[in-house]
């Protein structure tokens, strides 16, 4: 593997989500595949976990890791090609990208979506230059559009907690108070498409995802109808994709309470997080018996070292 964006850069999903599984048990098997090889994860976006957690997955296999937090730390990235560069922007991404190629085998990059220019975001056209011009394989820890690692880290933990064969997952939206991407979402659903499980998504009318994302899922505006009977639920804020990054007025009893939750088959609750507290999510649900939202986050060190072991195996 030499590029992990989409869930479209995995051959076998069911056999990725197994190695992610078979790396927990035994994270440090393969430190010899990453000697003396080094991992750059540059960031134009703050993080938390994804940092974190490729950090040590990169960790784990042996590798130097690097991280540079490009928009606090670096110079001033242009990213628009046959401009005069007379403003404020001192380093082009063409020269910078390929520069970082030649300190590292591997280049992870963070890019979110200006939530402006759908165009502009849908073509993944930050992520895709560091693709063009760093020289080195490529992974995505969130871009525009999509957020892969993430993704496989939450179906790496349905299959490690399902108590069926082919659980219901539904992905909810819920409230926010500002535009947030549909990065995690339309990934979610991507994986989720591509997965042995029941899926599907329920939105306010309004914040219909990209149908590329979602072909295969069942999609309703009735919460309760897709509350009903479900093993996990996915709680997620995001942006209408049109109007694009428009957020309504409204909707706040999409939250989801303990209360909802009674109409489920014991759903397990997750969030990709950071999560706000009883605005995008109730306080009581994330302290209860019902949230494995930490869980899942601590499956992101697996699904990471997955995908990382993998290019490592390419560049030999
Ligand atoms: N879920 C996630 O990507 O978290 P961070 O933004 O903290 O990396």
């Amino acid at each position: 593997m030499k590029l992990f964006s989409s869930v479209n850069d995995v051959a076998d999903v069911k056999s990725i989500v197994a190695e992610a599984l078979q790396l927990k048990k035994n994270p440090y098997a393969f430190q010899h595949l990453g000697k003396n090889k080094t991992l750059a994860l540059i960031f134009l976006n703050p993080s938390l976990r994804t940092r974190m957690s490729t950090q040590k997955a990169g960790l784990n296999l042996g590798m130097n890791v690097m991280v540079l937090n490009i928009d606090k730390e670096g110079w001033a990235l242009e990213l628009r090609d046959g401009v005069i560069m007379n403003g404020t922007t001192v380093e082009h991404i063409r020269e910078a990208a390929a520069v970082m190629g030649q300190y590292a085998d591997i280049i992870g990059v963070r890019s979110f979506p200006g939530l402006k220019d759908r165009d502009e975001d849908y073509n993944e056209t930050v992520f895709n230059k560091f693709v063009e011009y760093c020289g080195v394989p490529i992974v995505s820890l969130e871009s525009a559009t999509r957020h892969p690692l993430q993704s496989l880290a939450d179906l790496v933990t349905i299959e490690e907690l399902k108590t069926r064969p082919r659980p219901k997952v539904v992905l909810t939206w819920a409230p926010h108070i500002k535009p947030l991407p549909q990065a995690v979402p339309n990934s979610f659903a991507e994986w989720m498409c591509k997965a042995d499980v029941d899926f599907t998504i329920t939105h306010p009318k309004g914040y219909e995802l990209s149908t590329d994302f979602t072909k295969g899922a069942t999609v309703t505006h009735n919460q309760d109808e897709a509350l009903a009977g479900a093993d996990f639920i996915y709680v997620k804020n995001w942006s209408a994709y049109e109007p694009y990054g428009t957020i309504f007025p409204g909707n706040e009893n999409w939250m989801l309470t303990n209360e909802r939750l009674k109409i489920t088959n014991n759903a397990k609750i997750m969030h990709c997080l950071p999560v706000r507290r009883d605005l995008e999510l109730s306080a009581e649900i994330l302290d209860g018996e019902s949230s494995i939202v930490v869980h899942e986050a601590g499956n992101r060190v697996w699904a990471a070292q997955a995908v990382l072991k993998r290019m490592l195996e390419e560049i030999g």
